[in-house]
């Protein structure tokens, strides 16, 4: 059984969604949780009363803050870095280049920035393991808005270049591609479908022909982050009920 204990586990975007999930699944499994958001957390902390949870407001955006947010703590051992923002929804071409930077400053930039202020302690211990968390609209597109969907394949590419940089020594840093999951970034989409009695149309594109919950995805985030995957390096792993599996097909007329 995977444990965490003793180990320092920080969630960035542990406000709402998945990284509430992954604090609730990382508590469990008796880690010290730090937890981030740009957002207030003091709901988070009620309810785990009998977690070792630890919380900080900062928007990963903000390196400097981020930077100080990070030296208050003695030690990370994983970094889950899974703040980020859909950003406007448009049309293709209708973005200014300070909205598409908007939403690469903190999908991308901002999730460098976490990694750059916990692994250097990593690297000098010799351990430690990052997980990011990027989307399957950032492995090809029909999954999301422009500007969201680039810098979720940055947020892969960045999985890539810094595992392989990072070589020899002794820090993973692996991935995680969610599909549609209903989280305070989606909400409007399954509101919308309740709205119209259409629940059940949501997450039909995929093998398991259902939208993920958010434990599901936090539990990929802990397995990866865990002694059990101390062979995975630089990995990106879809956690999207099988929708990046196909090509593309007429719903009702697979085969
Ligand atoms: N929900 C989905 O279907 C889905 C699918 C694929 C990927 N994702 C990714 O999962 C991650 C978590 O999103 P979610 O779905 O749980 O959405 P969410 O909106 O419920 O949670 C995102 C959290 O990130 C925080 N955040 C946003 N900008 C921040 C900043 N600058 N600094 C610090 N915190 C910030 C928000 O306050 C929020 O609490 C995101 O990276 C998102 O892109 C979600």
């Amino acid at each position: 059984m995977t444990t965490f204990e003793s180990q320092t586990v920080v969630v960035t975007g542990a406000a709402s969604g998945i990284g509430r999930a992954m604090v609730g699944v990382f508590a469990k499994l008796s880690a010290n949780v730090v937890a981030m958001d740009i957002a207030p957390l003091d709901a988070l902390a009620a309810d785990l009363p009998d977690h070792s949870v630890a919380l900080h407001q900062v928007d990963i955006g903000d390196e400097r803050a981020v930077k100080s947010a990070f030296a208050q703590l003695e030690r990370i051992d994983v970094l889950c870095a899974n703040a980020g923002r859909l950003g406007p929804m448009r049309g293709p071409l209708d973005y200014s280049a300070q909205e598409f930077a908007d939403v690469l400053s903190t999908n991308v930039v901002g999730t460098y920035a976490c990694v750059r202020a916990a692994v250097p302690a990593m690297v000098e211990r010799g351990s430690g393991a990052v997980v990011c968390t990027a989307s399957v609209a950032g492995l090809r597109a029909g999954a999301g808005p422009v500007p969201y969907s680039a810098s979720k394949a940055a947020v892969i590419n960045l999985v890539q270049t810094l595992a392989f940089q990072l070589s020899g020594t002794g820090v993973r840093i692996n991935g995680i591609c969610p599909g549609l999951v209903e989280t305070g970034m989606t909400r409007g989409l399954f509101e919308a479908a309740r709205a119209a009695g259409k629940e059940h149309k949501v997450g039909q594109l995929n093998p398991l022909r259902r939208p993920g919950k958010v434990e599901e995805i936090a539990n990929v985030a802990a397995f990866l982050a865990s002694e059990a995957a101390s062979y995975v390096q630089g990995q990106v792993v879809a956690v999207d009920g099988g929708l990046s599996a196909s090509h593309p097909f007429a719903p009702g007329k697979h085969w």
